[in-house]
């Protein structure tokens, strides 16, 4: 029986569920892994996740469809993006799949807290991983644990779909030559103080640019952007310190095979941003979260948000996104991973 929530107002948090999935490496290999109900973690006070944030994670979704199956978007992808991370942070790589045994074990485990179709939450899937064996001197731990979560989760931002207000950060999110197209956690601490400032200042967002000349468009603190110009086209940034998001790499699949657009992955300088005419931020948890306005101190910039708080465009790419997930629209092959 689902769970009693009330599923239209339950926002975007952590609330703990039955069961959570346990993996262990050591000596070299991980261990078969395990289901629990202990939502607690003892592990050493050197462990390398604690002394210097060796630890990275990922994102991802449960959905009840219309015809009442509950399904997981593209979990290949974050296992693949998953491993990526823990090569470079010097983590054990899960293997692809363990992880997407360990994600459909606990999403069936808790598939009571799946929320209910048309209900407007989901079922967030928080798979990550740590170093838990204890460090002193800078060095990669010997031990690690694979854990997945889930939680059931609203909308990201606070009051639904409704257009944000970005600010052009005066903050880096991400080095030159560092880890912004991994998910490493430490990517998102280095954001907190950004973050906080954004919000004391009445925005919800930081639009942050590159790093090294200030001049291009990036990414949100948890979101990719895309941007519609004047013509239609759907434009979305390039680059190599960016999380390659994979609602953004579906929705530019579904611009260009279900509706048609023309589609451009390429850097953006900001100087273009006048230029466009609708902007959205896509991911995991934003899904595509409209922008009405970007501030850059005294510039404003402001996107068409005139069909229900979004532009025409993102609208569609919306309706079509949120479509295929919820199993309204025939997804490409491969894309719809089945739980029960
Ligand atoms: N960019 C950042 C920094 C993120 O944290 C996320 C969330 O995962 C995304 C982009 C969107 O990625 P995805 O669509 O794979 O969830
Ligand atoms: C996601 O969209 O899955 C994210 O990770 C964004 C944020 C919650 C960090």
């Amino acid at each position: 029986m689902k769970k009693n929530l009330d599923w239209a107002n339950i926002g975007f948090g952590y609330r703990p569920t039955d069961y959570r999935y346990v993996s262990t490496f050591k000596d070299g290999a991980w261990d078969e892994g395990a289901l629990t109900t202990d939502d607690t973690v003892t592990i050493s006070e050197s462990a390398g996740v604690f002394q210097y944030a060796q630890t990275c994670f990922e994102g991802m979704k449960a959905y009840t469809t219309e015809d009442g199956h509950t399904v997981i978007f593209r979990p290949d992808l974050n296992a693949e993006r998953m491993m990526d991370s823990c090569e470079r942070l010097r983590l054990p790589v899960v293997p692809k799949e363990k992880f997407l045994d360990a994600v459909v074990k606990t999403v069936r485990a808790n598939i009571d807290w799946v929320p209910p179709y048309g209900s407007g939450a989901t079922l967030y899937i928080r798979p990550f991983v740590m170093g838990t064996g204890p460090v002193l001197g800078v060095q990669p731990a010997k031990e690690s644990q694979f854990r997945v979560f889930v939680s059931p989760v609203g909308p990201y931002f606070k009051g639904g779909v409704r257009p944000l207000k970005l600010k052009v950060s005066g903050y880096d999110r991400a080095a030159p030559v560092g880890t912004g197209h991994v998910k490493a956690g430490l990517n998102y601490a280095m954001s907190l103080y950004a973050i906080e400032e954004a919000h004391h200042q009445g925005y919800d967002e930081n639009m942050y640019l590159d790093s090294r000349t200030r001049t291009y468009v990036e990414e949100t603190g948890g979101a990719n952007f895309l941007f519609v110009t004047r013509d239609g086209t759907v434009v979305t940034p390039k680059s190599s310190t960016i999380l390659p998001s994979i609602t953004r790499r579906s929705l530019m699949v579904v611009a260009k095979e279900y509706l048609g657009l023309k589609c451009e992955e390429r850097e953006i300088p900001f100087a273009e941003l006048g230029e466009m005419a609708e902007c959205g931020l896509c991911g995991t948890a934003a899904v595509i979260s409209p922008v009405g306005k970007v501030v850059d101190g005294d510039k404003e910039y402001t996107f068409d948000t005139s069909d229900g708080n979004m532009g025409p465009t993102v609208r569609k790419l919306y309706e079509t996104l949120t479509g295929i997930q919820m199993g309204r629209i025939e997804a490409p092959k491969g894309w719809i991973c089945t739980v029960d």
